[in-house]
């Protein structure tokens, strides 16, 4: 594996990677377990992001990995339309019990960006199923990340993921981001300024009428975009401008939900319930790729209305549901729950708060956030040279053995949620090192 040529790093081309400087000096993983990574030249690397927001129960977990090798010699695949399989419905009834409110209606996906388009193809679809097909406008918002297919990029606030795909979607307008540095500098927490920013939404109502728009979508809290936390009252405020107009709130879940904020999902940690949301990642452990839609009971039953031999909804994937996917996703669930996984932002999130904020002195540090088993580090970006410094950071920190992960000139670390206390000390005494040679 480590002797591979160059000539045989060609043919894949790597997705959101610089190509050419990794297939210059590959970072090829061969092992993981646990908390770490095997990599190619024998060294362990501790994972400081649970792979990419998704091992949240870490590596190798024995039931994980036996639960896919009894599905396999079981049943393998079968045909997600028109056909059924027990574990479909017991996931989609566990997923319903553990999501609070009356989310209770569960459509499969494969990825994060699979369900999103779900999400937002579910809210347009559901106005037209109640006669208010005129509702067909999307709002996101700036800075926001929803997956990099057509909707959610459209829906998505972020510049570089959408400037090479000409118009996208129409109909779409962005409220402005939460992204508040100057009020907000080193919040731990969830930052005090910025509710106000929901009126945003308002705005847009006034400029495009609220009856033309099906739904709102925003990332409860942001991670692509560099660890963006909602301002205290933010949410609760979309919740009631969305509920005063008809329309949709989506809440993309997709990093948030399985336990990262020491919760099972965002909705439970801010208490602020919206009508769909889209989740992937930690719900198999990023083992094998798999999402979930939850969607309010009463927008699945306006749905359920027409000929019983019709196709209610005309949308789908092959591998919606699939047996390999569901027995993965139900010993997911229970290993969170043996080992009390949801809880452990919570029981740790003071360590977790008090480790990010020590490095407030280190060079270069502009900002700090924390909430949850997340952290977002900013740095003063180099003069002419925007997020050199983080991707120097990141290879420093790569040689040191942290996995880290940057956006922009900001670190962020979301780490598997099976980590300790002497975990924590190791990656943030390797960031502050790091940080200093970085300076
Ligand atoms: C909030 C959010 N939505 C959607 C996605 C897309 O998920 P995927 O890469 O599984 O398509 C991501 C991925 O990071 C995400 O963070």
């Amino acid at each position: 594996m480590s002797d591979m040529r160059p000539n045989d790093l060609k043919a894949y081309w790597m997705p959101f990677t610089a190509n050419r400087q990794f297939k210059q000096a590959p970072r090829m993983v061969v092992g993981a377990e646990g908390m770490y990574y095997k990599l190619a030249d024998g060294r362990d690397l501790m994972d400081g992001i649970a792979g990419l927001w998704c091992c949240n129960a870490g590596h190798k977990r024995p039931r994980i990995v036996e639960a896919i090798r009894k599905q396999a010699g079981e049943l393998d695949y079968s045909p997600a339309f028109q056909m059924g399989h027990y574990k479909a419905f017991e996931l989609a009834n566990r997923l319903a019990n553990l999501m609070p409110g009356d989310l209770n209606t569960v459509f499969f996906t494969n990825s994060g960006s699979e369900s999103v388009e779900t999400a937002l193809k579910i809210a347009i679809a559901y106005h037209r199923a109640r006669g208010e097909g005129h509702r067909t406008r999307l709002i996101g918002r700036e800075k926001g990340y929803h997956g990099v297919n057509f909707g959610g990029m459209s829906v998505g606030g972020m510049p570089a993921n959408r400037k090479m795909f000409g118009a996208l979607v129409a109909g779409v307008d962005h409220m402005r981001h939460t992204h508040g540095i100057a009020e907000n500098r080193f919040s731990r927490g969830q930052p005090d300024h910025g509710a106000e920013l929901a009126d945003d939404l308002e705005r847009l109502c006034q400029l495009h009428d609220p009856s033309t728009i099906a739904a709102v979508i925003v990332e409860p809290l942001a991670g692509s975009a560099g660890v963006i936390l909602p301002p205290k009252g933010y949410l609760e405020r979309l919740r009631a401008i969305c509920d005063r107009h008809g329309i949709l709130l989506i809440f993309d879940e997709v990093i948030t939900a399985y336990g990262r904020l020491g919760a099972p999902f965002a909705v439970d940690y801010f208490g602020v319930e919206p009508d769909i949301v889209a989740t992937a990642k930690g719900l198999a452990n990023g083992v094998i790729p798999m999402g979930a839609v939850f969607v309010q009971e009463n927008i699945h039953d306006a749905f359920m209305s027409g000929p019983e031999t019709m196709v209610e909804f005309f949308h789908g994937y092959t591998f919606s549901g699939n047996p390999m996917a569901c027995a993965a996703a139900l010993a997911t669930l229970d290993t969170y729950e043996e080992e009390d996984l949801f809880e452990k932002g919570r029981v740790l999130g003071d360590y977790w708060a008090d480790a990010v904020q020590s490095l407030k002195d280190c060079p270069n540090v502009i900002d700090l956030r924390n909430l949850g088993l997340i952290a977002g580090i900013e740095l003063e970006p180099i003069a002419g040279a925007p997020t050199k410094r983080a991707f120097d950071a990141f290879l420093r920190a790569y040689e040191k053995g942290l996995l880290i992960r940057t956006t922009g000139d900001i670190i962020a670390l979301s780490p598997p949620l099976i980590i300790e206390k002497a975990h924590i000390d190791f990656a943030f005494d390797t960031l502050r090192a790091v940080l200093r040679e970085v300076a």
